[in-house]
This record gives C-alpha cells, sequence and structure tokens, in this order.
C-alpha cells in the first residue's frame, strides 16, 4: 500500500491517477544489453543496462524479462544468453528480480519466446505435441524463475504467423472477397494440434506454479499470430493471470517490403483488412468470454521504416510505395527499426539538436472517428498512428518513411484501454522508449504518457 500511496504522489505532477488496478506492464528485452554503438552523437547512449530501468520502475506494475528460450533437444526452458543472465559476472535475472527491494508492489516475470529464440524453431510446435516434452519444459521453466526470484512466467509462443497480404491488391474487393483473399496462413498444416498442445501447455503449467506461493501465469500474444486459430480463449482464460495482447507491427518492412503502411493502427484504415489492427484483436478475446480486466493492450515503441524511392507517392499517404527496410539507426542499428529517440532526433524542430539532418516532417493523424459509446474526451484519434517521412532528393539523400507511436498515440491507446475497461497496457519494450530522456529531457515519455492515460 506504501508503494501505491508513493506512486500517487509521484504521479499527482500533471495528470489524473488511475484506479490501482490499472497494469502497466513493462517489457525489458535484454538484447539491449549488448547492443553495439560507433560513431554516434550520444555514444554508450546506446546501451541499455538494467541499471537504467530504474526510473521506469515506479510507472510499471510488472517487469517482464524477455527472452528465455527452449533447448531443442531437451525441451527445457533455458537463458538464451547464460553469462548475460546467470552467470556471476552479470547476472541479469538476479539484477532484475532484485528491484522487487526498492519496488516491493512489482511483479518480474520471466518470459520464454518472444521471437528471440531463433534456433530450430519448429521446437516451438514440437513441443506442443509431446506430453514428455510439455513436462520438461514446465519443470525446467519452474524451476528456472523460482531459482532467480521471478514472480511468474510469461509464454510469448513463437507460433506461425499470419501471411503477409499486398495491400493494394485487395482494394476494391475487400468487402465481397474477404474469406478468399485473407484465408488461413499455409504454414502450419497441424494448427488445431497446436491449439490444444498451447491449451494442455497451460494447464499443466498453471498447475505446476500454483503449487508455489504467489507464482503467476501470463500470456504474450506476439505480433501476427492469429489469435483465433492458436488461443482457445474459454479453455485457457481462467488458468492465466493476464494476457498480454501483441497488437502491433500489422505491417512491417520485413512482411511488406515494397508497401509502407502504419504498423500499428488501432482500427482499420481505410480499404484495409478489417482484422488487421488492435481494436480487433481485443474483439476476438472479449468475444471469447476474457474478462476485459485480463487482457493487456501493447504499445510498441520501436518505430518502423521503409525507404522511398522515385515511384513513392509524394503526398506520403500510407499505403505506398517502397523499397525494402529503411537504414539502421545509429543506436539500434537493426534495419527497418528505429528507437523513439532515434526519431525523435529526426523530426523537424528547431530545438533539436542539429547534426542527424535531412529531417523527417511528421505527420499527425488527421482521422475523428467517434466510437460508439465514448464521450467525446474519450475519443482516440488519432486511431491509425503517427508517421512521418522525407522524400528522396536529388542530392542523393534517401527517402525514408516512418510510422510510430509517441507519446501522444500512446496516451490514445492508454485511452482505449480505460474506455474498454482493460487490464491496463504493456509497453514493449522500455529499451525502445527514450529511457534516456533524449527527446525532450523526460525519460520514458512513451511509459510515462501511457501511465497518465490510464
Ligand atoms: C485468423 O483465422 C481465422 C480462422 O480461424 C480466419 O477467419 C481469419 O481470417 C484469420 N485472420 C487473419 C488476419 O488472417
Amino acid at each position: 500500500m506504501n508503494v501505491l500511496i508513493v506512486l500517487a504522489g509521484f504521479l499527482a505532477i500533471g495528470a489524473a491517477v488511475g484506479p490501482a488496478t490499472s497494469k502497466v506492464v513493462c517489457y525489458y528485452n535484454s538484447k539491449s544489453y549488448v547492443r553495439e554503438f560507433e560513431g554516434c552523437i550520444y555514444p554508450a547512449q546506446a546501451r541499455m543496462l538494467p541499471l537504467d530501468l530504474d526510473p521506469a520502475l515506479s510507472f510499471c506494475t510488472h517487469l517482464v524479462y524477455g527472452y528465455a528460450g527452449i533447448q531443442p533437444d531437451t525441451y527445457k526452458m533455458v537463458s538464451l544468453n547464460e553469462n548475460l543472465d546467470v552467470d556471476r559476472s552479470h547476472a541479469n535475472y538476479r539484477a532484475i528480480t532484485n528491484f522487487k527491494t526498492k519496488y516491493p508492489g512489482l511483479k518480474v516475470l520471466l518470459s520464454v519466446g518472444g521471437d528471440a529464440d531463433t534456433e530450430s524453431p519448429e521446437k516451438y510446435n514440437l513441443l506442443l505435441e509431446s506430453p514428455q516434452a510439455r513436462t520438461a519444459f514446465v519443470n525446467s521453466g519452474v524451476l528456472l524463475a523460482e531459482q532467480h526470484g521471478f514472480d511468474g512466467i510469461d509464454l510469448a509462443w513463437q507460433f506461425a504467423r499470419i501471411k503477409p497480404k499486398k495491400i493494394r491488391s485487395t482494394w476494391g474487393s475487400i468487402w465481397h472477397g474477404i474469406k478468399k483473399t485473407f484465408g488461413t496462413t499455409p504454414v502450419d498444416d497441424k494448427e488445431s494440434e497446436h491449439r490444444e498442445g498451447f491449451t494442455a501447455l497451460v494447464r499443466e503449467m498453471k498447475q505446476a506454479l500454483s503449487v508455489k506461493p504467489n507464482m503467476q501465469l501470463a500470456i504474450s500474444v506476439l505480433p501476427n499470430v492469429n489469435s483465433s486459430i492458436y488461443y482457445d480463449v474459454p479453455a485457457i482464460i481462467n488458468l492465466v493471470d493476464m494476457v498480454n495482447l501483441g497488437a502491433y507491427d500489422f505491417q512491417t518492412p520485413e512482411r511488406n517490403p515494397k508497401e509502407a503502411d502504419y504498423a500499428t493502427p488501432l482500427y482499420t484504415p481505410q480499404n484495409r483488412n478489417p482484422l488487421l489492427n488492435a481494436d480487433a484483436v481485443v474483439t476476438y478475446w472479449l468475444q471469447g468470454g476474457a474478462p476485459a480486466q485480463k487482457l493487456v493492450l501493447a504499445i510498441p515503441t520501436a518505430a518502423r521504416t521503409w525507404k522511398l524511392d522515385s515511384d513513392s507517392e509524394i503526398a506520403g499517404v500510407p499505403p505506398l510505395h517502397a523499397d525494402g527496410p529503411g537504414e539502421a539507426g545509429p543506436y539500434t542499428k537493426i534495419e527497418g527499426i528505429l528507437s523513439y529517440p532515434e526519431v525523435c532526433g529526426k523530426l523537424i524542430n528547431p530545438n533539436h539538436q542539429k547534426g542527424m539532418l535531412p529531417h523527417l516532417r511528421k505527420v499527425t493523424d488527421p482521422s475523428k472517428r467517434f466510437e460508439k459509446g465514448l464521450t467525446k474526451d474519450q475519443d482516440l484519434t488519432p486511431h491509425f498512428g503517427t508517421y512521418a517521412f522525407r522524400l528522396p532528393d536529388d542530392s542523393g539523400e534517401g527517402g525514408l518513411w516512418v510510422t510510430y507511436e509517441d507519446p501522444d498515440t500512446a496516451g490514445q491507446r492508454a485511452a482505449y484501454v480505460k474506455a474498454k475497461n482493460l487490464g491496463g497496457v504493456s509497453i514493449v519494450d522500455l529499451s525502445m522508449d527514450d529511457f534516456r530522456g533524449l527527446c525532450t529531457g523526460d525519460k520514458y515519455p512513451i511509459l510515462r504518457a501511457a501511465k497518465y492515460r490510464l
């Protein structure tokens, strides 16, 4: 209780405090710890250490440490980087769970999967098909979590993905051909077996955790996993403490290299597949009978970027022709991705640091759609997200198109969560938010903006 009072006092500056029950689930992807950097304006600022989490944790109710993996031969749940996670030199697992001393209300979960586990990816399906493999996984996972002081396990299962579709080829045909155009993915030909296997896994994991004191079980639905194929909501919802809906990255430069579009729309932009937006994912779970309070909606902090070329429409309005992933950012060094501070550093703003020219022009979502049952105050503009771009120019500077969440749109997603009475939001992940306060001086602006609107 003391924590809540302190937290309330801390947040009272400039914003209303949400109900104490709203969850703010903060993901920390440990890959950011080993991020490389060179020759950028802020050297050493690329790398995020457990210590850098501290300013975030007064806003977080849960900290999810990503990601553990599965050993292919034994199906045991294991650290993917023992040197970083468990060896004495770094011992990140302990460093993370030790934050509970300072933040006693914080729940720290160990997440498994999350697309970080790339070796023999078929093991995620094979494990679900074998009761013995599931047992090995459950027993080792509970032990791993318990040994390092975690409060539970999050299953971020690496299921097959929805097959990407061309956006434009569907224009005009969408209303009379949804089934035909967006049939289920052919990638997994044992869908129903895997659905049943996952339900069994959740049941077995719950059973193993429930004999331990205060151990939680969570599920993270990864982006572009079709919930209606793999998640039997009525069968699993009572077994889990929360479900994090990774309803983002519907369009990415990897999935759709030739078409740039909003990555994370809250609602359906015009002439798009009506299932590829956050509201559609939330609706599936609610219609399956999930109590709204168990659902947590993800807010992604990483921007998605595409190169524009001379064939790209000059208005910049999505969807538009693109030429593959945009170049890597100076800190994060991943093609097609920029962290929030990398985006804000590129925006046109006379107060910002020079040296990252040429700038991007930001376009705030102009749509104004009032949802039934919401007051004007709760209206959710922008619904699709913010984008920013520059066209290729004669000097040979490349064009770039960027779709991202900023503090405004993060606040809109939180307002949606509040309006729908959902359990809370998750920030995926903290290392892509502005954890050093480079944009405006405030650390973790996306996390803060979301928290203030809950
Ligand atoms: C998800 O699967 C269902 C069938 O279970 C299908 O009707 C739907 O179109 C799929 N969603 C997407 C976005 O492909």
